[in-house]
């Protein structure tokens, strides 16, 4: 079937919709979003736009955390230009201090005056890559530099609400209620308050968010779901508030593992235990396995962030979009023991996982390049967190510098923003936000996977409303494609003006460097308003947003 007569087909079968007459589109555009603006899916929670911090190679040192002393432009410590850029992207939240490290966390050792703290072993120091590593380097033996009240102090600077991972494979439930009553207990009430003043906050932090443990099924404990739910019943047990909200966050399944949350959720129900502070399940999923079937190998089945050829970046999103069906799934079985929908989703790691080797630096562990390609990825995957409002309660990306999908790199003095940064400031519109049902209709983009052929779709996306402006974001994966794509809102709201800016390059590697750091930048795109319709370029390989302001 040509291209004219697919759109004819695809406009046809739209007809057989369920919402009444569906508006006729132009022959001349490649593809077609129909906006429904009376249909909410939910709010869109600000914190679906978090961010992940782990005490790991180049995040925290050489990143966040400058020092006191430096002379690198800092707040307390903090580096200045992450607080500015934070700050522009309107951070909703901030995870910390990991990931696996959490689990090898004592919150104890890294408050207090600096010299007095301890230096210990570095979770990560049997890495590979941090055994090439020189010395006592901070990213072996941890100098506990940056502790709790330098992280909430990051998360003030920056407007995002602290979000703590809490150890429960090596420290025993009363050192969580204990970092609960440092981080919350009132002015002056108790002894850990004292000691929160001393150490620079008379007032309380006021912590709402609470990890309970870490990927508890692998580096966190090696627990069967089973064993886990009765760590989580012993740490989650009548634990203090002191006035806060708490949310704890279960350490949910690795991918789609229905096996887990099924595990979990059984044991808790056997003994009558599902505390109302349970309000979010964590689920990781990392874009790793580019082998295209060929391994499940974790090592094996990587491939490089910078050499990839046209089926590399096809089979990226391929894999990268499996994490709306992980959505769906775990949602559904989440509602068999919470039918009331307390427990939303939290999907506190994502990101493309490479193979070590296109680091920045070599204390940066886990570090890799971000490219265009990862731009893409990350879109696709606000998108997916977007459609499904109603599921996803928080979400970070890990880590957010010098680690895996990274918005900044840093090193020294150096600063730079990656394309993943440049999709988080034009998605960040999307932020509290109604998200709408929007209807995608494009030509499948086809490529060959091992000889074989395979295909995706040809352009992804969401729509949100917020007062009057509707902002609509869409990902262009086809490389030689340019998509003429023309938007319809349906509803009674007239349009006033639109605008659109544009993440795009010519190279499907193009990346930022410390020497050359706005290869991969925003522009702006031409929209053309003609009653209740928008037409729009969309570009090959890029990531869009249009703006739509209502009458
Ligand atoms: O983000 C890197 C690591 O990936 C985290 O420490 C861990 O939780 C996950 O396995």
């Amino acid at each position: 079937m040509d291209r004219r007569k697919f759109l004819q087909a695809s406009s046809l079968a739209g007809a057989a919709f369920a919402f009444g007459a569906r508006p006729a589109w132009s022959a001349t555009a490649d593809a077609h979003v129909e906006i429904l603006l009376d249909e909410s899916i939910g709010t869109i929670a600000p914190e679906v736009y978090g961010q992940f911090t782990e005490q790991l190679g180049g995040v925290i040192y050489d990143g966040v955390w400058v020092g006191e002393d430096s002379s690198i432009p800092n707040v307390h410590g903090i580096r200045k230009q992450i607080i500015d850029r934070l700050k522009q992207i309107h951070v909703p939240v901030i995870r910390w201090p990991g990931g696996c490290f959490a689990d090898s966390y004592d919150w104890r050792d890294g408050i207090g005056p600096r010299k007095d703290r301890p230096t210990r072993t570095n979770f990560w120091a049997d890495d590979p890559d941090a055994r090439r590593l020189k010395g006592n380097a901070v990213q072996l033996y941890e100098t506990n530099a940056f502790g709790t009240d330098d992280f909430i102090r990051f998360c003030h600077l920056t407007g995002a609400e602290p979000y703590l991972a809490s150890n429960l494979r090596s420290l025993p439930a009363m050192a969580f209620s204990r970092w609960v009553e440092y981080c919350n207990s009132p002015a002056g009430s108790t002894t850990l308050a004292k000691q929160r003043a001393a150490n620079g906050s008379a007032d309380p932090y006021n912590v709402k968010y609470w990890g309970v443990g870490n990927e508890s099924w692998g580096c966190g404990g090696n627990f069967e779901p089973g064993e886990y739910a009765e760590e989580f019943r012993r740490f989650t047990t009548w634990v203090p508030h002191y006035g806060v909200p708490l949310s704890y966050v279960g350490s949910g399944p690795n991918d789609n593992n229905l096996e887990w949350t099924n595990g979990f959720f059984e044991a808790l129900r056997k003994k009558n235990y599902m505390p109302r502070e349970l309000r979010g399940w964590s689920v990781h999923y990392y874009t790793w396995n580019l082998s295209m079937g060929q391994t499940n190998d974790w090592v094996a089945g990587k491939r490089d962030a910078l050499d990839f050829d046209e089926t590399g970046w096809y089979e990226l999103f391929l894999q990268g979009l499996y994490m709306e069906e992980i959505v769906r799934a775990q949602w559904g079985l989440l509602g068999e023991f919470d039918p009331t929908r307390n427990i939303k989703l939290v999907v506190d790691e994502y990101g493309a996982w490479y193979k070590p080797g296109t680091q920045l630096d070599p204390t940066h562990l886990l570090g890799q390049q971000v490219t265009l390609r990862d731009a893409l990825l990350t879109a696709m995957t606000l998108d997916i967190f977007n459609r499904h409002a109603e599921k996803v309660g928080m979400a970070a990306s890990a880590q957010l510098i010098n680690n895996l999908n990274a918005l900044f790199f840093s090193h020294e003095d150096k600063f730079i923003t990656t394309p993943v940064f440049h999709v988080f400031d034009m998605y960040a519109a999307h932020q509290g936000a109604q998200s709408l049902r929007a209807n995608f209709s494009s030509p499948q983009v086809h490529y060959q996977r091992n000889g074989k052929p395979a295909t995706l779709a040809g352009l992804l996306g969401s729509a949100s409303l917020s007062g009057k402006t509707v902002t609509l974001t869409a990902t262009n994966p086809d490389l030689k494609g340019p998509k003429l794509t023309e938007i319809a809102l349906r509803g009674s709201a007239k349009i006033a003006s639109a605008k659109a800016s544009v993440l795009t390059n010519g190279d499907m590697h193009a990346h930022n460097t410390f020497e050359r750091p706005n290869v991969v930048q925003l522009k702006e795109q031409r929209v053309e308003v003609q009653g209740d319709r928008l037409t729009v370029m969309l570009p090959p390989a890029s990531v869009s947003r249009i703006t739509i302001q209502l009458v």
